[in-house]
């Protein structure tokens, strides 16, 4: 898979692909991710790449022209399966919008700044606008990170074990049960017996009921 991440802030997005679970998917080559910076696409003065909003109003406005350029020079190189526009007014990002993406083979995610994009950026070129909140980032740069971050784990090779991301949280609907580890009892905390017990059977079983008991107290509405 590749993902071009198209923003005014690059250096805000490098550290999470700089470690961890993503720095060894790119260095596994099991997907690439390219930024690219708008400034590099205008030809104003002083790399201008923002603009006061006709009209009036408070806050800059990123232009069409540079951001028209470079998408334009990605998708004369290849297609793109969906080129995202992060924003706060976007479709709220679930498990299920990042699992259809995981099985994209090029997409691009353009990050907004100050008050945004000109509109006719979204009109002429964005395939899916995505929020991850409903709170207002100060760019598209970190909403980009979190996207990508929940793509990239999902593709085959990714994480150590195979069905880890499938049992994560949401992807069956349901939150994730409790987890433990060593010791089995600290200052009189214990853990519950049945995972102790061996038996594979009860250790599911118990599991499922969890996952059950934990949505219905914390997130009722998924089970809706
Ligand atoms: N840009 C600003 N706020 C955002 C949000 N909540 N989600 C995605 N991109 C954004």
């Amino acid at each position: 898979m590749r993902i071009d991440i198209i923003t005014v802030l690059p250096e805000l997005l490098r550290s999470p692909f700089d470690a961890s679970i993503l720095k060894r998917a790119i260095d596994k080559n099991l997907v690439e991710v390219h930024f690219h910076n708008i400034r590099d696409y205008t030809d104003k003065s002083y790399n201008q790449v923002d603009d006061y909003q006709f009209g009036g109003g408070a806050g800059m406005v990123l232009m069409i022209e540079p951001i028209d350029k470079c998408i334009t020079a990605l998708t004369e190189q290849r297609d793109y399966d969906e080129i995202i526009y992060m924003t706060p007014d976007g479709e709220r990002l679930n498990q299920k919008i990042s699992n259809g993406l995981s099985l994209s083979k090029n997409i691009i995610i353009l990050c907004g700044h100050y008050k945004g994009v000109d509109q006719r950026v979204r009109d002429r070129f964005i395939t899916k606008e995505i929020s991850i909140g409903d709170y207002v980032l100060s760019g598209g740069e970190l909403g980009a990170a979190v996207l990508c971050d929940t793509i990239i784990r999902l593709l085959p090779g990714v994480l150590n074990d195979e069905t880890s991301a499938l049992t994560d949280s949401f992807q069956d609907g349901l939150l994730a049960p409790p987890v433990y580890t060593r010791p089995s009892e600290y200052k009189g905390m214990k853990v519950p017996e049945v995972l102790l017990s061996g038996n594979f059977g009860k250790i599911e079983q118990w599991r499922e009921e969890q996952a059950h008991l934990r949505t219905e107290a914390l997130r009722p509405d998924l089970l809706e």
